[in-house]
């Protein structure tokens, strides 16, 4: 595992390198349907992770958010995004992170999360506990809502989604300490694992979103489910995640809230019931 460990610390590290030497110097920004951006740095991004990651382990998959999937017979793959955080990256806003995950025969076993301008590399293998920088990591010991402070996110088409979790935003805002919506999922998660934040719940989500921060909380000490509170499928990309102790909390409003645009409950919450 160690071999696998240092590989990606240095895609973390080095695609970390390029987007703090670029942030605020971006040539081209595109559009990835209609509201989704992507920009010339996450496709160069992307190219030097996969190039460390493919030139230590040819024969390992990938799943990267830019060139899509290559599959392998090894039975690993690597999941890949080489920039969360796209829209805080092209206003300068400073707050995002390379991710990487390694999967061993479907199951998350490695994961690396890099913020460049913190200098913060979040990490954790399967067993082993979670850590930033040198030092061990544990979920926070706050045991209600009303003392937390929470993340959420909002999916690129949130204008004109039907379940667009502004509801469940509104409620939660209300009964808590607050919640941010600082737009890196990789990033939320980390700070879940490491007391910064009681809780992160999104929907949505891509593999390569969730895959290492979710094993970062997990072995943080923190509960990750879908919305329900049942398991946890990356590939459905609705998540929830605390430290545990408000975990319940937050199902039972999360699931019960109902979305003021079709006044039924939202897609994700009874799609999670059902
Ligand atoms: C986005 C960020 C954001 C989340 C979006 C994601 P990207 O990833 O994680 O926080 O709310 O749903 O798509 O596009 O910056 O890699
Ligand atoms: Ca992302
Ligand atoms: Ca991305």
């Amino acid at each position: 595992m160690d071999r696998t460990r240092e590989t990606a610390f240095k895609a973390a590290r080095e695609a970390g390198g390029l987007l703090r030497e670029r942030v605020g110097h971006i040539k081209n920004i595109d559009y990835k349907g209609a509201y989704n951006i992507v920009t010339d740095v996450d496709r160069a991004s992307e190219r030097i992770v996969l190039d460390i990651l493919k030139g230590e382990f040819p024969d390992f998959g990938v799943l990267a958010e830019e060139s899509g999937a290559q599959t392998a017979g090894s039975g690993k793959r690597w999941l890949v995004d080489p920039l969360d955080g796209t829209t805080n990256f092209t206003h300068a806003y400073p707050f995002f992170c390379v991710s990487i995950g390694l999967e061993s025969d479907g199951k998350v076993v490695l994961g690396v999360v890099y913020n460049p301008i913190a200098e913060e590399l979040f990490w954790a293998e399967e067993g082993k506990g979670a850590w930033l920088n040198q030092e061990q990591i544990r979920v926070s010991h706050v045991d209600s809502l009303a003392a937390s402070l929470l993340a959420t996110g909002f999916a690129p088409d949130t204008r004109s989604a039907e379940d667009s979790n502004m509801a469940q935003f509104a409620t939660v805002t209300e009964l808590s300490h607050g919640v941010r919506r600082d737009g890196s999922a990789a990033l939320d998660l980390c700070f879940v694992a490491c007391g910064r934040l009681e809780g992160f719940w999104e929907m949505k989500l891509s593999p390569w979103d969730t895959a290492a921060g979710s094993l970062i909380v997990t072995e943080a000490g923190g509960r990750v489910t879908n919305l329900a509170g049942g398991a946890f499928d990356m590939s459905t990309g609705h998540i929830l995640t605390t430290n545990g102790l408000i975990h319940d909390e937050i199902v039972s409003i999360l699931t019960r809230i109902r979305s003021p645009k079709s006044d039924t409950l939202t897609g994700a919450a009874q799609s999670e019931r059902d």
